[in-house]
């Protein structure tokens, strides 16, 4: 049974970035979050349809920062042993993980038309459809059974999670692994990272709720990683029931259990934590506004998405956001309306404070950064408690 904790009011697309025309009809939905009982899963009450996240207007990038290419490609070369080995990746975006893959031995799957024609244009066989059970035999079908299935940052964006690991279990061989990473929940209720919460993350997976529902569906957990990237994340590796499991997934759900991720109470605690982080937050822009310092924001994340609704942050306290990503400039952010611009436009001498947007990129922008924060500049961020850095 689902048992709300948090309300984080009226919600857009998070990262459906629009022109001003499109302000009237912009479509936007309740976002409230709930524990399950049953599994342990931190889980939406309601789930965003699909197609209206993820379409031909997909804007995210993942080969948008240097942090993520390096770190696909060293997981990709720690894995690259056999050339006979199939992979298949669900989600495969613009193709940063793949990429690192000889195209005769990848397969990608790959809703959001956009990113699906760029790995078929890569030379990969691409699938742009959403994961399925019938697309699971399909691609049994006509290409075999998998040794690796693969996705990153997707497997959280799916609502059906039974049907998703059922689909996976059936086209893994014996001796195969399921490979996928997400933003951990001990790192979310840690950080007071609530920005990770938005429509397209229905679920934030604990080690303990996966391993439950993996479980009822053929599947079991058989090693973790702990991973420093999207504000911390969990590597999770699964096989089939009866493989030998590490020692890394009972100490990650003990050490869940020592954080109350199982237990319904921590969650009211985290809820009240979000709201003081709110008044914080605010507090900050207005005296910043007070004094008449200019403040913008860096990084057009989905996870500012959430953070400007249900704080109220809009272009009166934000004169704008700077983004490197092309299909994000020029138009205006979901829901707040605070226009998107180049750095090379907006990240200029008349900066006093920018707000991190991207604050999971933090080492990375304070290195590229680095004469904005000798001339005096600083930045806000609510991670892991609203303050100037
Ligand atoms: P990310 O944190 O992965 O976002 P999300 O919350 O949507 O998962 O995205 C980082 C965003 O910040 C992306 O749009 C690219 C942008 N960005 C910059 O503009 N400059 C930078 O230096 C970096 C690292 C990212």
């Amino acid at each position: 049974m689902k048992k709300q904790f948090l309300n984080l009011g009226k919600q857009p697309i998070a990262n459906r970035f629009i022109y001003k025309d499109q302000i009237e009809n912009e479509f936007l939905f309740d976002l409230k979050v709930a524990f399950d009982e049953e599994t342990k899963l931190v889980t939406q009450v309601e789930y965003v349809d699909p197609p209206l996240m993820f379409n031909e207007d997909y804007t995210y990038r993942g080969s948008m920062s240097n942090t993520m290419q390096k770190h696909f490609k060293e997981l990709s070369n720690s894995l690259n042993t056999n050339p006979n080995l199939k992979i298949l990746e669900i989600g495969s975006n613009d193709g940063v993980f793949i990429k690192n893959w000889p195209t005769d031995q990848a397969i990608a799957v790959e809703p959001c038309g956009n990113f699906a024609k760029e790995t078929q244009d890569l030379g990969y066989i691409t699938y742009p459809e959403f994961w399925t059970t019938s697309l699971s035999n399909k691609i049994q079908k006509n290409h075999g059974k998998q040794n690796i299935i693969f996705a990153a940052n997707c497997i959280c964006h799916i609502p059906d999670l039974d049907e998703t690991f059922k689909a996976v279990e059936s086209l893994l061989t014996e001796d195969g692994v399921f490979i996928f990473e997400d933003p951990s929940l001990a790192e979310v209720i840690n950080n007071t990272s609530y920005d990770q919460i938005y429509d397209e993350h229905p679920h934030v997976f604990s080690v303990i709720a996966l391993d439950n529902i993996l479980k009822r569906n053929g599947l079991q957990i058989v090693k973790v990683d702990n991973l420093s990237v999207h504000g911390g994340s969990n590597r999770i590796y699964a096989q089939k029931l009866g493989t030998k499991v590490d020692s890394s997934v009972e100490k990650n759900k003990s050490y869940e259990r020592v954080l109350g991720l199982d237990k319904f109470e921590t969650f009211k605690r985290f809820a009240e934590k979000v709201e003081q982080s709110k008044r914080d937050l605010i507090r900050i822009l207005n005296q910043c506004k007070k004094e008449n310092k200019k403040v913008i924001s860096y990084g057009a994340t989905s996870k500012s998405t959430t953070i400007f609704n249900y704080c109220g942050v809009t272009p009166e306290l934000i004169d704008y956001i700077t983004d490197t990503t092309p299909e994000k400039q020029g138009k205006l952010s979901p829901g707040t309306h605070i226009p998107i611009i180049t750095p090379e436009e907006g990240f200029d001498e008349s900066v006093d404070y920018a707000y991190l947007g991207a604050w999971n990129f933090i080492k990375e922008i304070s290195e590229k950064e680095s004469k904005y924060l000798d001339r005096g500049g600083k930045f806000i961020t609510h991670v892991p408690t609203v303050k100037i850095v």
